[in-house]
């Protein structure tokens, strides 16, 4: 059996599009004909959700590193046919101090991986941001890492951070891993963007991607589904920019591929790519439907920041929120509350004035 070619999504920037990079990666990996298996280093789980695994599952990659569960068992099918998950699970956050425990923590995935049948082309690792060691152990396992990035001032700290940290990971933990390229993600058309985009790509050259992933509301959407914005919309601009990003990933694999002589089979057609992207669409329809109208699109933004509360607490807690946000908001209502006591108090006062001046007469 072939070992897959395994890809870690990592910046040690939080917030850049690793998760939605990797999710999106996978499917339109598997929507070209490969089959991939995603591994969620992320105690956040958010690409585990986001692939549509319960993240309350007892078993993940904890289990699989410390407690050395076989691969067999923690591994978790998705709604998308070619797409598997090991997925992080609550656990995760404590695996820091357990692994600095072992020896040559660094390389307990590669261990792993080298050993396990995974039975699939590609393996997805989504890192959680900042250099720790299950990043290490992500870098120490792969083939090639992914870099994605935004065009902003801040985002580009993060490029001149983590490409350090990769440089140092090649000369000592993995000498073969590859940069594969530095995504622009979230990218917006200003002009401050532009100029930064065209920094990066002045310095890095041929490193970065000609695709981009657009800044595009319908992945802020599709995270409120639960979904990868190329199966939640797969025509919107951000999924059609993540199939072509795909499409060229596998062609930067191929080329590489071609120089140590291996064979790679190219990507199919961009249209059946998309066609078996709007198939899992329709099977994942109820949560996947673009929200219909703007009372839906607040309710599913509520979901997201209150949970499945139920309608009359979120809107006790979106008001306690609106009170937090605005103070005038605050001040207008203790303000009001005030009136509405001095109001109360003065009539009482007049009402208890009558019976005493009632009293008063009937004495005469
Ligand atoms: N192309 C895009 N357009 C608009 N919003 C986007 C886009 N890509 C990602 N986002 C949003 O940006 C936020 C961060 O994305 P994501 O979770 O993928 O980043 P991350 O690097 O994995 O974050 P972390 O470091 O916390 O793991 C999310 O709310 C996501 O929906
Ligand atoms: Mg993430």
């Amino acid at each position: 059996m072939t070992k897959p070619y395994v890809v870690a999504v990592f910046n040690q920037k939080g917030g850049i599009s690793k998760t939605t990079t990797s999710t999106n990666l996978a499917v339109c990996l598997a929507a070209y004909g490969k089959s991939v298996v995603v591994i969620d280093l992320d105690s956040q789980a958010d690409s585990t959700k986001s692939l549509g695994v319960d993240s309350k599952l007892r078993q993940g990659v904890f289990d699989l590193f410390i407690n050395r569960i076989p691969v067999g068992e923690v591994i978790q099918p998705t709604p998308f046919e070619g797409v598997r998950v090991i997925p992080s699970t609550y656990n995760l956050a404590g695996i820091e101090l357990k692994l600095s425990e072992l020896q040559n923590s660094q390389r307990t995935l590669s261990a792993i991986l080298a050993t396990a049948e995974l039975d699939c082309d590609y393996v997805v690792i989504d890192c959680p941001p900042a250099l720790g060691i299950l990043p290490l152990n992500a870098l120490a396992a792969a083939n090639a890492v992914i870099i994605p990035v935004t065009a902003t001032p801040y985002a580009n700290d993060g490029l001149l951070r983590t490409l350090p940290s990769i440089k140092y990971v090649q000369e000592g933990l993995n000498k073969g891993l590859l940069l594969q390229g530095v995504l622009f993600t979230i990218h917006d058309r200003d002009k401050t963007a532009r100029r930064i985009a065209d920094l990066i790509r002045a310095r890095l050259g041929g490193t970065v991607y000609r695709s981009q992933i657009p800044r595009d509301t319908m992945v802020i959407e599709a995270a409120t589904a639960a979904l990868p914005v190329c199966i939640y919309a797969p025509r919107s601009a951000a999924g059609l920019a993540h199939l072509d990003f795909t499409a060229e990933f596998l062609h930067r694999h191929a080329t590489t591929a071609a120089k140590s002589a291996e064979m790679l089979s190219l990507p199919a057609s961009r249209e059946a790519a998309l066609d078996r992207l709007l198939a899992w669409r329709d099977k994942v329809a109820a949560a996947a439907a673009p929200a219909a109208g703007v009372r839906d699109r607040k309710d599913r933004l509520d979901r997201l920041l209150y949970g499945d509360r139920s309608r009359l607490e979120r809107w006790h807690l979106a008001l306690i929120h609106f009170f937090i946000d605005n103070r005038l908001g605050l001040a207008l209502l203790v303000l009001a509350m005030l009136a509405s006591a001095a109001i109360l108090v003065g009539a009482g006062l007049q009402g208890l004035r009558h019976l005493w001046d009632g009293a008063s007469i009937g004495a005469f």
